[in-house]
C-alpha cells in the first residue's frame, strides 16, 4: 500500500516511511491512496473470525509490501492480547460500550501504540529514533508502556503541566530508562504545536532521527480500524457508533471501517466544550476557540488534528455531515451526571466514556467507545461519591515519583532539550 500527503498529494510514500515520517511536507497526513473494501460474504466471514485473525485480515493489505502476511500476524496477535467486552448500558434501546481499556495503560490507545512499537521497531531495524509525543492523557501512558525498553528507541512525552489527571500522569511519568516526560507550560494544542515544529525543522531533523506516536501516524489508526468489527461481531443489530472525540483519530477510524464495507449507518462524534467541530457541522465556519479545560482532559483539543483526515474521507466517499457524520457538544455537569445515573443504574463509566453514552442517548443500537478506565479518572468518581477499586496497573504506580522535567512552551528550549539531551 502507498500512502499520499493529503496537503500535497503527489508526496507518496511506503507504509515504513509514512509511519517513521509521521507527518509529510508541509505538515500533512498521510492517507492510503485506496482503502481496500470487503464485500457481503467476505465482510460475514471475517465477523465469524476471532479479532486477531479479523485483525490481521483488515490489516495485511496495509502493510503490503513490506510486510508479508506472517509478519503482519505475528505483530497484530502480539499487540492486541487483552480482551475487549461489548457491555450493554440500556437493554431497550440496545445501546452498548465497546469497552477498549483492557490493555496495560487501561484505554484504547493501546490498541494503536502496540501495533505502532511493533511495526516501527520492525522498520527501524538497528537504527536509533526519537520518538515524539504530544499527550492529553493516555496517548502518554500508552506509548510509554508500548516502547519502554525498546532498543534504540529514545521516547519523548509532552503533556500539559497540572492538565493531566494525576493518575493518568502517573502511568506514563515514572517509567524513565528511555521514556523522558516534558510537563509543558501551556494546553495540550501547545505540546501538539511543539511536536509539529520539531517535524518541519528540517535542521533538527538532520540532527536527531525523529518519529511521532500521535494519532498522526496513520499506524495508530489502523490499528483502531479493528475493533468497528469487533462491535458488529459482538453484536450484528448495532450500526450506530458514537466516538468521545477530541483530536478525531478514532472517527478517521471508524469512517475507513465503514469505507472498507463495515455496515456502519452513523457516527456520534461527542465533544466536550471544545466544540471547534459540532460549531462548524452547524454552520460550516471553522473557528477553533482557545483550549477548555474539562472533566474529560484528554478530549481538551480545540484544534483537532485529523479533522483533515475526516474531511478527505467525508469528500472522496460521500459520507454527509448530519446525515452520517454527526456532533455534539456535552458539558461538563451533563458528564458528570451521566456517570452518576450510569453507576446507579449498574454501569461504571469513565468521564469520556460517560460524556458519550450522554450524546447518544437518543440513538439506538448503539455502542459508544469505552476509551478508558474507570479508575484513571478517580477525582471525578469520587466527586460523585462514587467507589473505585485501583486496578493493580493503576496501584503499581500510585505512590511512585513523577519524572517529568518543565519545560517553558517555547520552540528554542524543546529544540535544544531534544539536542542535548
Ligand atoms: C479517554 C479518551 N477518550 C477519548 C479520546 C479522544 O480520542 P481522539 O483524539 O481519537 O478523538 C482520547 C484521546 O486522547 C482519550 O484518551
Amino acid at each position: 500500500m502507498q500512502y499520499f500527503n493529503l496537503k500535497e498529494p503527489s508526496q507518496i510514500v511506503s507504509f515504513s516511511e509514512a509511519i517513521q515520517l509521521g507527518l509529510g511536507n508541509k505538515q500533512g497526513l498521510f492517507m492510503p491512496t485506496e482503502i481496500p473494501e470487503f464485500f457481503d460474504r467476505r465482510i460475514i466471514e471475517l465477523l465469524n473470525m476471532p479479532f486477531a485473525e479479523r485483525s490481521v485480515e483488515i490489516l495485511a493489505p496495509y502493510l503490503a509490501p513490506e510486510f508479508d502476511y506472517d509478519e503482519v500476524k505475528e505483530i497484530v496477535h502480539d499487540a492486541f492480547n487483552f480482551e475487549i467486552k461489548l457491555e450493554s448500558v440500556n437493554e431497550s434501546k440496545n445501546q452498548h460500550v465497546l469497552e477498549l481499556f483492557h490493555g496495560p495503560s487501561l484505554a484504547f490507545k493501546d490498541f494503536g501504540a502496540r501495533f505502532l512499537a511493533r511495526c516501527l521497531s520492525k522498520v527501524l531495524g538497528s537504527n536509533d529514533t526519537t520518538i515524539l509525543t504530544a499527550t492529553s492523557g493516555d496517548t502518554g501512558a500508552a506509548v510509554a508502556h508500548a516502547f519502554y525498553a525498546v532498543d534504540n528507541v529514545r521516547v519523548i512525552i509532552l503533556y500539559p503541566k497540572g492538565k493531566v489527571a494525576p493518575l493518568q500522569e502517573k502511568l506514563f511519568s515514572t517509567l524513565g530508562y528511555n521514556i523522558e516526560t516534558l510537563a509543558v507550560d501551556g494546553d495540550f494544542d501547545a505540546c501538539q504545536a511543539l511536536v509539529k515544529q520539531a517535524f518541519s525543522d528540517e535542521k533538527l531533523r538532520e540532527a536527531v532521527p525523529i518519529s511521532s506516536a500521535n494519532s498522526i501516524n496513520i499506524a495508530r489508526l489502523l490499528a483502531q480500524v479493528c475493533y468497528y468489527f469487533e462491535i458488529i461481531a459482538q453484536h450484528p443489530q448495532v450500526n450506530n457508533v458514537c466516538v468521545p472525540s477530541g483530536n478525531f483519530g478514532n472517527l478517521t477510524a471508524g469512517l475507513i471501517a465503514k469505507v472498507m464495507g463495515l455496515p456502519l449507518q452513523k457516527f456520534m462524534a461527542a465533544t466536550n466544550a471544545n466544540d471547534t467541530v459540532p460549531r462548524f457541522l452547524q454552520d460550516g465556519t471553522w473557528a477553533p476557540n482557545p483550549t477548555i479545560a474539562t472533566v474529560t482532559n484528554a478530549m481538551d483539543v480545540a484544534q483537532p488534528n485529523n479533522f483533515p483526515r475526516v474531511e478527505y474521507l467525508a469528500r472522496a466517499y460521500g459520507f454527509k455531515f448530519n446525515q452520517t457524520i454527526f456532533s455534539k457538544s456535552v458539558t461538563d455537569t451533563q458528564t458528570k451526571a451521566a456517570v452518576k445515573i450510569l453507576h446507579s443504574n449498574g454501569y461504571l463509566a469513565d468521564p469520556h466514556t460517560a460524556l458519550g453514552i450522554f450524546a447518544s442517548r437518543e440513538w439506538e443500537n448503539v455502542a459508544t467507545l469505552g476509551t478508558a478506565h474507570p479508575a484513571k479518572f478517580l477525582e471525578v468518581l469520587t466527586e460523585q461519591g462514587i467507589i473505585v477499586d485501583l486496578p493493580p496497573a493503576i496501584a503499581k504506580v500510585e505512590d511512585k515519583q513523577s519524572l517529568a522535567i518543565d519545560m517553558a512552551n517555547d520552540y528554542i528550549a524543546f529544540r535544544e532539550y531534544l539536542k542535548e539531551a
